[in-house]
């Protein structure tokens, strides 16, 4: 048994698996010899990657077919979980409306909870509460550096990711006393299908790889309560939160968003 089978095994979840940082969190998972469940919509492109985790590492690998947004999520990832030692979950998965807040539905705004904040909270609780028990596990959340200020166009995923970083160090502290390790992932914009297809105009900052975001998420469990992967974004998170006047981040924010998607999908230009 290797160190990561000991701390974090026999068996993670990971909620949003199939492609991009997902699959790459996947990918890292089954190479430090974890077994993995994992959660996503499309049967086919998670059977594909079951498959080749199979193959490739020689884990043990179930899917199961479900939208992280659901309201009997409890349940069902239950049952799918039950008889499985659950060392580690990594939640993954988000729902994103971009432009101003106003023009989406507020069932658009509503889903943004279900899938950012809800699922999040109750695989925590579900798993976590299995983990301190145990007193041994790790819980990674995918937050973003959208989440540490307002982000107008995109004020309701930004608020999500707040969530999730602030869920992230409460129970850093608080589940790392029964020996859990938790971490908030801040990533910035990464090389992923879902950034793709938000089809924003080509980035003036780099683009991190979904492995480096992976591991650095990984590697940073047991250590601070949160972490942001590539020196760039890493400088741009000590500018933006340490040093700027949170109005002035804001409005940066803001302006950075509106250049990458204004005239988009009918988004006004301004
Ligand atoms: N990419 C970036 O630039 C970036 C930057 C900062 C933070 N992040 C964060 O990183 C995480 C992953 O982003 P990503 O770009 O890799 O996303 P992505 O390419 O859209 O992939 C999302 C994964 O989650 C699954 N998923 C999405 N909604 C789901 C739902 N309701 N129920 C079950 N599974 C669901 C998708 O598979 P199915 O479609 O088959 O369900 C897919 O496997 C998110 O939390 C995001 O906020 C990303």
């Amino acid at each position: 048994m290797n160190d990561w089978q000991a701390r974090y095994g026999p068996w993670a979840l990971v909620a949003g698996a199939s492609v991009g940082l997902g699959e790459a969190f996947a990918r890292c998972l089954a190479e430090r010899g974890l077994n993995l469940l994992l959660i996503a919509r499309r049967p086919e492109v998670l059977e594909q990657l079951a498959a080749d985790l199979r193959a490739r590492h020689g884990v043990e690998v179930r899917t199961l077919v479900a939208d992280l947004g659901q309201p009997d999520l409890r349940a069902v990832v239950e049952r799918a979980a039950a008889g499985l030692t659950v060392g580690l979950l990594v939640y993954n998965a988000a729902y994103s409306v971009i432009g101003p807040f106003v023009d989406h539905s507020l069932d658009e705004q509503l889903h943004v909870l279900d899938v950012n904040c809800r699922g999040p909270l109750v695989l925590s609780h579900l798993l976590g509460k299995a983990m301190a028990e145990r007193g041994r596990g790790g819980i990674v959340l995918m937050t973003s550096m959208a989440g540490s200020q307002g982000g107008p166009w995109l004020a309701s995923y930004a608020a999500s990711k707040a969530f999730n970083l602030v869920l992230a160090e409460g129970l850093w502290d608080e589940l790392g006393e029964r020996g859990v390790h938790v971490v908030a992932c801040r990533a910035g914009a990464t090389h992923t299908p879902g950034y793709a297809a938000s089809r924003p105009r080509p980035s003036r900052v780099p683009l991190l790889e979904p492995d480096h975001v992976a591991r650095t998420a990984l590697d940073a469990l047991g250590r601070n309560p949160s972490v942001v992967p590539g020196v760039f974004y890493r400088f741009s998170a000590f500018v933006m939160n340490r040093l700027l006047p949170r109005r002035m981040a804001v409005r940066i924010m803001g302006r950075a968003t509106r250049q990458l998607y204004a005239g988009r999908d009918g988004n006004p230009k301004s």
